[in-house]
């Protein structure tokens, strides 16, 4: 009966062991903590001169900025369907809240202590101070530009109703750096951190061989007043476009295809190569959020529009989530990096009316992740989803690459003119 007995103990022993890796090692979210982002922003006051510290109150002087802002994703980091739905699913932990809306006067609770880092055990107290309409103003002005009662900016020569002061690192990745370099945690195993955006900017070809900072494609370079009555200088423009922008998106890609045979005949094996390069991208491509990802499509279709044959191919990282957070594999692309991408058809005898069509296609998430949402979790945005950034036809009874080239040309390099940082 010595074997029972060991088993048994086996088994306690690994029970234990389970029960002590799913309360004490598993984290509750999917990245861990770093000393900046633990934290929200300290509570901040109305600088001297100045009746609010919200948006709408910078807005009266800050006329062209308040509009972009108001139109950017940062603005609506609270608000935005998609964040609320996946903080449903994360059952409204507090974390997420320092980085959607970072101030501590944004936030109903204060965190007192994070015993062992483990966010599900922080200690928390009301605030007194937290202003519900404020969070719904998510990467809000004051998140970037107030502290200690005094607004922060890029100039040293400012003479505003309102106290400044220069603060060298708005022209710097550095400012962006907080938010966009979420790391992974204990007992997670990323190739990177889920949302490591900075982490991949700071290898690139960009920052290395152009000195490209965020800024340079994400806030592009303007000359205008930038407060009501003042002189022309040379700011930036508080756009921020990306993932949900398809223009932004397109901007990221090019894309060549080749044809052998280039005129394939009935019955040849026609092979095609479509090169996806990221050209404009200052990190990985797609990067941030896991979910985001592309597919370069192919299909063979007949004059009624009925699809003869059909491949697609994904680019972006695969991560095993259950029972641990283990990435499996990422063939996303570096700044400037390509990939070719093949697909062989076997042209029939009668091939007239055939065309072949190719298409690029950018995924916030897949079907199954978005219907999960809407089932689960409240789901209810219609923003798309999923969007069509590359889309080129061809007659299969003539010259391929040719009909693919004529139409290839207008897609071009991103963002900012050489040389501007
Ligand atoms: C009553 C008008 C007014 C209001 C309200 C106002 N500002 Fe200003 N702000 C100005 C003027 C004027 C300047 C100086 C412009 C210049 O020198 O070109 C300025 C300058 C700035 C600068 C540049 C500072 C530097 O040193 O680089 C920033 C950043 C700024 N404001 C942010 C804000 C924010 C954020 C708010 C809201 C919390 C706000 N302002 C509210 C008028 C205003
Ligand atoms: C206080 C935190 C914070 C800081 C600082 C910050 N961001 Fe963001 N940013 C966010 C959050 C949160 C989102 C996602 C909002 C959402 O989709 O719910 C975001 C989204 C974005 C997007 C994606 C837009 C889209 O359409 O998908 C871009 C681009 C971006 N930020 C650029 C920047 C740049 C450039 C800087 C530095 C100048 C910066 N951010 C600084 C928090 C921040
Ligand atoms: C995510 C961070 C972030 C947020 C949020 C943000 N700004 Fe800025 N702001 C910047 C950066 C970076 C610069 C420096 C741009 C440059 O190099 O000229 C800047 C510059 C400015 C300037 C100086 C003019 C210029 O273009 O450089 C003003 C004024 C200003 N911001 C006001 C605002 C106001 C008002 C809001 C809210 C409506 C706001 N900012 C929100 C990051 C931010
Ligand atoms: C050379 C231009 C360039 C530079 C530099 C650059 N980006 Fe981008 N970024 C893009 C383009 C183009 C896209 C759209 C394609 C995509 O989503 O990857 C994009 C997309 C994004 C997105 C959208 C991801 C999402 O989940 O929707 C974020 C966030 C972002 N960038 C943040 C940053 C930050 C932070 C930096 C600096 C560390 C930076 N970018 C530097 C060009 C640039
Ligand atoms: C360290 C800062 C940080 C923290 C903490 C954080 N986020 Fe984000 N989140 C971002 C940034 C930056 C983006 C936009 C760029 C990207 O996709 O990485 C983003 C994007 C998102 C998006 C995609 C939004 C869209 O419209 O496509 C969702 C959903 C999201 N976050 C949910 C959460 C949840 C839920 C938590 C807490 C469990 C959380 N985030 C914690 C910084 C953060």
């Amino acid at each position: 009966m010595q074997w029972v007995k060991r088993t048994l103990i086996g088994l306690v022993v690994l029970g234990g062991l389970t029960y002590l890796y799913y309360t004490e090692v598993k984290p509750v979210v999917i990245f861990g903590l770093r000393e900046d982002y633990a934290h929200a922003i300290p509570h901040q006051k109305v600088p001297d001169g100045l009746v609010s510290l919200k948006a709408e109150a910078c807005g009266v002087c800050h006329v062209d900025i308040y509009n972009e802002w108001k139109t950017s994703i940062h603005a609506q980091a609270y608000t935005d369907p998609f964040f609320q739905a996946y903080w449903t699913k994360d059952k409204h932990i507090w974390v997420c809240l320092n980085c959607h809306t970072p101030l501590e006067n944004q936030q109903p609770t204060l965190i007192k202590d994070i015993p062992r880092d483990r966010v599900e055990r922080a200690v928390q107290e009301p605030n007194p101070h937290y202003d519900k309409e404020y969070q719904q103003e998510g990467v809000t002005c004051a998140a970037c530009h107030v502290r200690d009662g005094v607004i922060m900016g890029p100039y040293e020569d400012a003479k505003a109703p309102h106290p400044t002061k220069y603060d060298p690192t708005f022209r710097t990745a550095q400012l962006c750096q907080r938010c966009h370099s979420v790391v992974g945690g204990p007992a997670q195993f990323y190739n990177g951190g889920p949302c490591g955006t900075y982490p991949e900017y700071e290898d690139g070809h960009w920052k290395k061989e152009r000195g490209f900072i965020c800024q340079s494609c994400h806030m592009p370079e303007i000359e205008r007043p930038v407060a009501i009555g003042g002189p022309v200088r040379q700011g930036r423009q508080h756009l921020w476009r990306g993932g949900h922008d398809p223009a932004m998106v397109k901007r990221a890609i090019d894309v060549k295809i080749v044809a052998d045979p280039a005129e394939p005949k009935p019955g040849d094996k026609v092979r095609v190569t479509l090169t996806l390069v990221n050209a404009g991208a200052g990190h990985k491509l797609p990067t941030g959020d896991p979910d985001r990802h592309f597919t370069v499509e192919f299909a063979v279709e007949d004059q009624k529009g009925k699809v003869l044959e059909q491949q697609s191919d994904t680019m972006g990282r695969w991560i095993l989530w259950q029972p641990a957070i283990v990435e499996l594999h990422d063939n996303r692309l570096m700044p400037l990096a390509g990939r070719n991408y093949t697909f062989e058809y076997r042209v029939p005898k009668e091939s007239s009316g055939l065309k072949l069509i190719t298409k690029v296609r950018y995924h916030i998430q897949t079907e199954g992740q978005h219907q999960m949402l809407i089932d689960k979790y409240g789901l209810t945005a219609k923003d798309p989803y999923n969007f069509i950034v590359y889309e080129r036809a061809a007659a299969l009874n003539g010259n391929l690459t040719e009909a693919f080239a004529q139409s290839v040309a207008e897609t071009h390099l991103a963002c900012a003119t050489p040389g501007h940082s």
